[in-house]
């Protein structure tokens, strides 16, 4: 069998970590295609090489652009990559503009297309992500659902028939790297001499919160208003527009700071007191870590870090600073994302159904 991977986006790399090395070990063929929509080494290249996937099979090089030339590009070069390999799957990763693009590709060649991360839902038609997913879901022969409320929402769309619970790959990384790097102090708390649990990780990229100059000065005022130093591990995204609307990023509690590499986010969030982000892979994986969440936004696909007490939405500067300083929770036993072998269940699934 012949999978060909889409990705192109960080969050995408980290999921590719897992399925990848299910793939080697099922001996499956696994073609990797990068679409190059992100491209700092900071975003991309580490992720390969921390989480031993390699280096890409095809390089598309697309780069940043509106949604309607970056997804576009990528459309004009997925049709001669897929035509090339005729995978027995295409695999598309999540909700990002490289996975409706490849998505879209595949089901106009008559190739079967996989979808994993299927069946969130933000209900937030505002979000790009939001239409990625919706697109993607109902263009996929597969979908691969990570939770059980993904599958109702898979099941409510009419799409129960295509949808398969494998739970979630996030935490097959996510475990094993904890493990790796538990014991070994966080290179973040030396390089910046912070105090152990004294300190929250930050990271802020989405649109809705970066773009309108008004909504991201708000953010930086709560997030400079927390009790406890604050690291803005900063997209590169923030940062530019932060410069543009002439926003100054450090103050008050806020340190400004790269982002990091896998392995030593994992460590500075298993170091910090809490998680303040809009990420949707960082509040699951602070959920996974036990360490408190607060997200910057109006709602979350993750319903189960908020159910569980883990995680808090938070949306005005008084709301950021005072969910981040909140006592932590009650500890849970929970697994709603999965056992830590989602990828090895994606690989059977897609094996059991290729023709
Ligand atoms: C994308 C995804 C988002 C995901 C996020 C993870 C879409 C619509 N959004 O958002 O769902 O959570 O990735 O990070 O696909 N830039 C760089 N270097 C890079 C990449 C981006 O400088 O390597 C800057 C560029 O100015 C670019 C901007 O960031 O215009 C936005 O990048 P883009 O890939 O369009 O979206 P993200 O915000 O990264």
């Amino acid at each position: 069998m012949k999978i060909v991977s889409v990705v192109g986006a960080r969050p995408q790399f980290v999921k590719l970590a897992p399925i990848h090395r299910a793939a080697l070990a099922a001996g499956v063929e696994h073609v990797i295609v990068h679409t190059g929509q992100h491209y700092d080494p900071m975003l991309s290249d580490v992720f390969f090489d921390d989480l031993g996937i390699g280096t890409p099979d095809v390089h598309l090089g697309v780069g940043s652009g509106s949604h309607g030339v970056q997804t576009g590009a990528m459309l004009a070069a997925l049709d001669g990559v897929f035509a090339e390999h005729r995978p027995d799957w295409v695999l598309v990763y999540g909700d990002t503009n490289s996975t409706v693009a490849a998505a879209l590709s595949a089901v106009k060649m008559h190739i079967p297309v996989a979808h994993l991360e299927a069946g969130l839902r933000s209900f937030n038609r505002r979000m790009p992500e939001e239409h990625n997913r919706v697109m993607t879901d109902h263009a996929a022969d597969l979908l691969l659902a990570p939770t059980r409320v993904a599958v109702d929402h898979l099941t409510r769309e009419g799409l129960a028939e295509r949808t398969v619970l494998v739970g979630d790959v996030m935490t097959d990384v996510l475990l094993q790297v904890r493990d790796e790097v538990r014991g070994t102090p966080s290179a973040l708390v030396r390089e910046l001499g912070l105090t152990p649990s004294g300190f929250h990780v930050a990271t802020i990229h989405r649109a809705e919160n970066t773009d309108d100059p008004k909504r991201l000065a708000e953010i930086v005022e709560g997030l400079a208003a927390v009790d406890a130093p604050v690291v803005l591990l900063a997209h590169p995204r923030v940062v530019a527009k932060a410069a543009e609307h002439g926003i100054a990023l450090s103050r008050g509690s806020l340190i400004v700071h790269a982002p990091l590499a896998y392995p030593d986010l994992i460590a500075a969030v298993l170091a910090s007191a809490g998680v303040i982000t809009d990420s949707g892979g960082l509040q699951k994986e602070a959920f996974l870590l036990r360490v408190p969440c607060t997200t910057v936004r109006g709602e979350t696909e993750w319903v189960e870090t908020v159910e569980l007490g883990w995680n808090v939405l938070a949306g005005s500067a008084v709301e950021i600073a005072a969910a981040a300083s909140r006592s932590r929770p009650a500890d849970t036993a929970a697994e709603p994302y999965g056992d830590g072998h989602a990828a090895e269940r994606v690989v059977e699934t897609l094996q059991a159904g290729a023709h």
